[in-house]
């Protein structure tokens, strides 16, 4: 692609598409970027800044209108339904995660576009994989249907890039951490709300145990192995859909007790409920050297350096909200 490519995102809102749009309309232009979503934007700086189009997954001519109105090239797949969800809900997350992602292959193979970003989870794992250093190559059986949808999310994705020449690039993302929009319906999301709590009450009530360790990245982090995997010279990419990933890897305890080091009277207590099973089937810890080989993947974030940046920005915006 010589000029700039012509970007949808599809779930924009959403925890990770309300940052990677700014970065992607900054980098490749607004206008190049059009930002969809099946809600209407309420965040100024999304709706403000380059294109929006309400797009729902599920109904292909929403997704068929704005690819062919806008010439679009490249799609990151944003939209999606998370754990928790998926599991209060299978059916919505079946449709959703499957129905949507093929609904948005086809687009892409009908349209011709070039390129797809996928972003998978560490949820494809499930109790039989090996928990510490997870493998790139190893035992796929989740019992999330999250978990599910995002195994064959990845095969799916596969099927095009080998079958009808679909340049599909995928991460199996952590849990990621951010201030900028809540996550909804993860299980990592305690990670998240722990930030929010202890900034406005000095007190948190974590759903997972003191000792769930899970593999987490802050979303700057995110940002950056997105960018960097849709860069990746193609000769050099060996995986294409499933690129395991990580940054650090922490459990409630461990992490309120470096917030503990910035708010000396926080206190974190533990109400483990239905989410609890869920972090109990996927990894500790994740080897991401294939993505460090093949792509140059390297984080910048470690746990301190997170805790204090997310400080920042939740006080930040916090006082802002009281203000603005
Ligand atoms: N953050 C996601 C979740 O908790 C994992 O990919 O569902």
């Amino acid at each position: 692609m010589c000029s700039s490519p012509r970007i949808l995102v599809t779930g924009a809102c959403g925890q990770i598409g309300s940052e990677l749009t700014l970065v992607l309309r900054e980098k490749y232009g607004s206008e190049n970027v059009v930002a969809t979503d099946r809600r209407t934007a309420t965040s100024p700086r999304l709706r403000d800044t380059g294109p929006f189009e309400l797009v729902d997954v599920t109904r292909r001519e929403t997704i068929q209108a704005v690819v062919t109105r806008y010439k679009i090239d490249t799609i990151y797949h944003l939209a999606a339904i998370l754990s928790a969800t998926g599991e209060q809900n299978p059916q919505l997350a079946w449709d959703v995660n499957i129905n949507g992602l093929y609904n948005v292959l086809e687009v892409a193979r009908q349209e011709e576009v070039a390129r797809l970003f996928y972003p998978s989870s560490i949820a494809v794992f499930g109790p039989e994989t090996p928990r510490d250093n997870t493998p790139q190559e190893t035992i796929l059986r989740p019992r999330t249907m999250y978990g599910i949808t995002k195994v064959a999310g990845e095969l799916l994705c596969a099927y095009y890039a080998r079958r009808l020449g679909l340049d599909v690039r995928g991460i199996r993302f952590p849990g990621i951490i951010s201030s900028e929009t809540l996550p909804g319906g993860g299980t990592t999301d305690y990670a998240v709300e722990i930030f929010y709590a202890a900034v406005t009450h000095r007190h948190y009530t974590c759903f997972l145990r003191p000792d769930t360790v899970l593999p987490m990245m802050y979303m700057p982090d995110c940002i950056k192995a997105t960018l960097d995997l849709m860069a990746a010279d193609p000769s050099r990419l060996k995986h294409r859909t499933d690129f395991n990933v990580t940054a650090f890897s922490v459990s409630p305890a461990e992490l309120a007790a470096e917030i503990q080091k910035h708010i000396p009277d926080f206190v974190c207590k533990y109400e483990p409920d239905y989410r609890q099973a869920i972090a109990d089937s996927w990894p500790h810890t994740i080897d991401d050297s294939a993505a460090r080989e093949e792509w140059g993947w390297q984080p910048e974030y470690d746990l301190p350096a997170m805790v204090v940046d997310m400080l920042e920005k939740v006080r930040a915006k916090l006082s802002c909200e009281l203000v603005c």
